[in-house]
């Protein structure tokens, strides 16, 4: 039986966190609902940082509440945190719960320190600095977690990244005790050629360090800005990788990794990423239709707050 490669669908947290409008709290639900309904295993619902800083997400709490009335069995739920305040409001979502509603959380360093500044007001030591406490919180309380590293090909300001740049943050992360590394490439700046240079690196580094040898424990997270995004998924198939991100509809993009002359990037599409999977030979646990009317909802929901946004300016 051909092997299934697991997807989780970043739509709700990276797709809604780069819209200018925000997409009331009833409607991200009903997106999260939509998504997990597709079969994906692990939906990133939404992140607990700042509101001054992602304000589109700043109802965090408000929508776990209404996620905690039917969470549907077997799919994993995650958010980002950024440090111990946005753990507090996980944790505290999870209490009110009664339940694990959030079992995972992610943490996010770069491997561009101009990145880092923008992202987070600090530098990539600052940020490990961090996770310490944030790690070992999370994990006494049952959560798994999740290491991102971005700018993995290059860096929106900084231009080309050194391959051993991100292989020193994720191994790093790996030290911190986080059971998963997901490698971004923020900008989707890689080609098949310089993607899969940084990822055999990387997966060697996590080897010789760790004896990561079980490359289910390295995401993917491709954006596609040039439409190389699925040559980058077989180069990532090949070379061992069984676990990826993408965005229902392709929605997605990170803020801070804009430039005057650049918006960020949308995700790899949920539909692009099953096309490379089935192309391969692998299988994966998404319904078609059902992911055809995740879309649907996205689309609808991205359109809806664009327009209350233009109407608003
Ligand atoms: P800061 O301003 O240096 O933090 O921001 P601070 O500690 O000085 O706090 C400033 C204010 O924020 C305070 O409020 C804090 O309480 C509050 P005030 O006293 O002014 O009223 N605050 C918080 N509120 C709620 N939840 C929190 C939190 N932390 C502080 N967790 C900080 C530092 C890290 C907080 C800020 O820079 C931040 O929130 N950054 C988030 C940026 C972000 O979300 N970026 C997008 C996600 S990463 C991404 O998209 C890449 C990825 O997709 C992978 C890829 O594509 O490569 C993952
Ligand atoms: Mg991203």
């Amino acid at each position: 039986m051909p092997e299934r490669v697991r997807i989780t669908d970043v739509a709700p947290r990276d797709g809604l966190q780069n819209e200018a409008g925000f997409v009331p709290t009833a409607d991200k639900a009903d997106l999260v609902r939509a998504i997990a309904a597709t079969g994906v295993r692990e939906v990133e619902i939404t992140s607990f940082v700042s509101p001054k800083w992602v304000p589109q997400l700043g109802d965090a709490a408000e929508l776990c509440d209404l996620l905690a009335a039917d969470k549907p069995e077997g799919v994993v739920y995650s958010a980002l945190v950024p440090n111990e305040k946005g753990l507090d409001g996980v944790l505290a979502a999870n209490e009110r719960a009664g339940f694990k509603l959030i079992d995972k959380v992610g943490v996010f360093a770069s491997a561009s320190e101009t990145f880092s500044r923008k992202n987070t007001n600090a530098s990539i030591a600052e940020v490990l600095e961090r996770f310490v406490p944030v790690i070992g919180r999370a994990r006494k309380h049952g959560l798994k977690v999740r290491g991102y590293v971005s700018c993995i090909v290059a860096c929106p300001f900084e231009g080309p990244t050194e391959p051993f740049a991100t292989a020193a943050v994720a191994t790093r992360l790996a030290d911190l005790g986080v059971e998963e590394i997901d490698l971004g490439d923020t900008i989707g700046a890689g080609t098949g050629a310089t993607f899969g240079r940084v990822l055999s690196t990387t997966l060697q580094a996590l080897d010789e360090a760790h004896e990561w040898s079980d490359a289910s424990r390295v995401t993917v997270h491709l954006h596609d800005t040039h439409g190389l995004a699925a040559e980058c998924v077989r180069v990532a198939l090949e070379l061992g990788v069984r676990s990826f991100d993408s965005s229902v509809a392709g929605l997605g993009g990170c803020p801070f990794a804009s430039t005057p002359e650049q918006r960020a990037p949308g995700n790899i599409s949920t539909e692009v990423l099953l096309r490379e999977i089935e192309r391969a030979g692998l299988r994966h646990h998404v319904d078609h239709a059902a992911l055809e009317q995740a879309a649907a909802l996205a689309q609808r929901l991205v359109a809806e707050s664009r327009q209350a946004e233009g109407s608003a300016s």
